[in-house]
């Protein structure tokens, strides 16, 4: 739809006089797709969740004993991305904490989301959010780390307790800061005499598995737990039960939760995925003034995330893989080129913009990176006696071209 016609919608019409007419009563006189859009946003925590009976059962399981004093394994729990793990161990630590309270039981549980800035980003912050939640206020710099674990230890050592330390997205908390952290953490259980230390690590990337010490992997991984991607049905389940709540009458059908659900269900299982298309749709269709949200109002919505994702994922590359991106894109002259094309064009960026060059093996690397995130596609070819060489394509949409330009162009020229 045109801006134009999108204005003219809202009822922002040419015929309208500003002075007569307030230019937002139009909008008002409108009954709204949305009852209540907080519904949709995937930091609302719905009092049922639903196809997760198991993984939940499995955790609670391995947590009880902390009931009766005893020490909970570490757990190192999985799964793709809006599997729903964080919302099935904030439904399990909620609960915990509600029968601690009855029973009397010293449970403490902290939740720290590794992605949160200010939080994770050292081991610093980290160790002053873990004393800041044990009642403990330290400043924001200046101390050495090591007294501020001697801190932490002494001060929930004074009482006998168990602690559970959630570390949601953990990945991210290794990558900055190393695994010593956690060898700490759970190394300490040996020398505390009153309280036990549980750690239960959630990620949607094994690969940071990799970076762990032996020991560390085995110690988290006591008990672990895989969340499957959702199929279509069990994601229309979830959209039936937030649309409910989310819409208003009439204003969506059952045709148009299904086509999200297969549509998420396709891609990753993923039901963040699957309310973010609702949402959109709604939102799309509210603006083109429809009484209800209809197909094509999805399809819209599908366009808009995807470009979306991408473009942000391109904004957060790092800087050598954007310099990678812009020798591809640069390349005009034809649909394919080489990896060696792209490195000639790749070392003139650095130059220009006093990047370090890296070697041709790491380009390949990263080149293989932008593959995986499906910004452009690599095909090994054989060129006969002359070996082989690789053809890099990009896989994006004029649409997301303009857009990887706009923020590239400011960054390399
Ligand atoms: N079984 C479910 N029932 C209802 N809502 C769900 C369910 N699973 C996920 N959701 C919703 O989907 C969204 C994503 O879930 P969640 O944040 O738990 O995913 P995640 O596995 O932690 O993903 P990530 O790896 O990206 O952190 C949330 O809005 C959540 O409310
Ligand atoms: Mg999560």
């Amino acid at each position: 739809m045109e801006k134009q016609s999108i204005l003219y919608s809202y009822g922002f019409d040419k015929e309208t006089k500003t002075s007569k007419h307030n230019i937002f009563k139009n909008y008002l006189s409108r009954k709204s797709i949305f009852k209540n859009k907080e519904f949709l946003l995937s930091s609302f925590i719905p009092d049922e969740i639903l196809h997760r009976d198991k993984e939940i059962m499995e955790i609670s399981s391995i947590i009880a004993p902390s009931l009766r004093g005893y020490k909970p394994n570490n757990i190192f729990i999985y799964g793709g991305v809006g599997t729903g793990k964080t919302i099935c161990i904030k439904k399990v630590l909620e609960q915990l904490n509600e029968i601690s309270l009855q029973n009397k039981s010293n449970i403490k549980t902290i939740y720290i989301n590794c992605k949160m800035k200010r939080v994770a980003d050292t081991e610093y912050r980290l160790l002053a959010q873990l004393l800041n939640e044990v009642g403990v206020l330290v400043p924001d710099t200046g101390l050495p780390t090591d007294v501020l674990y001697k801190k932490f230890f002494n001060e929930i050592d004074k009482k006998k307790q168990i602690i559970l330390i959630v570390l949601d997205e953990i990945d991210a908390l290794i990558r900055k800061v190393g695994d010593e952290f956690l060898y700490n953490l759970i190394r300490i259980n040996s020398e505390l005499n009153n309280t036990k230390i549980s750690v239960i690590g959630i990620t949607n990337d094994l690969t940071f598995t990799n970076y762990l010490d032996a020991r560390i992997k085995s110690s988290l991984g006591e008990e672990e737990i895989i969340f499957h991607p959702y199929n279509a049905m069990q994601l229309r389940d979830i959209l039936k039960q937030r649309a409910k709540e989310a819409f208003n009458k009439n204003t969506i059908k059952i045709n148009i939760i299904n086509k999200c659900a297969a549509i998420a269900a396709q891609e990753h299982g993923d039901a963040r995925r699957a309310l973010d298309l609702l949402r959109v749709a709604g939102e799309i269709a509210e603006r083109e003034n429809s009484s209800e949200i209809l197909e094509k109002h999805v399809n819209i919505a599908e366009e808009k995330i995807e470009l979306d994702t991408i473009i942000e994922t391109i904004r957060s590359l790092p800087k050598q893989s954007q310099a990678i991106l812009y020798a591809i894109i640069n390349n005009k002259s034809e649909n394919k080129i080489s990896t060696k094309e792209v490195f000639s064009e790749y070392k003139k960026i650095c130059l220009k913009n006093n990047l370090r060059v890296l070697t041709q093996r790491r380009v390949s690397d990263l080149i293989n990176e932008l593959d995986i995130l499906g910004i452009i596609d690599t095909k090994v070819i054989s060129k006969g006696r002359y070996g082989r060489t690789r053809e890099i394509s990009l896989l994006i949409t004029n649409d997301i071209l303009d857009n990887a330009k706009k923020i590239l162009i400011p960054i390399f020229e």
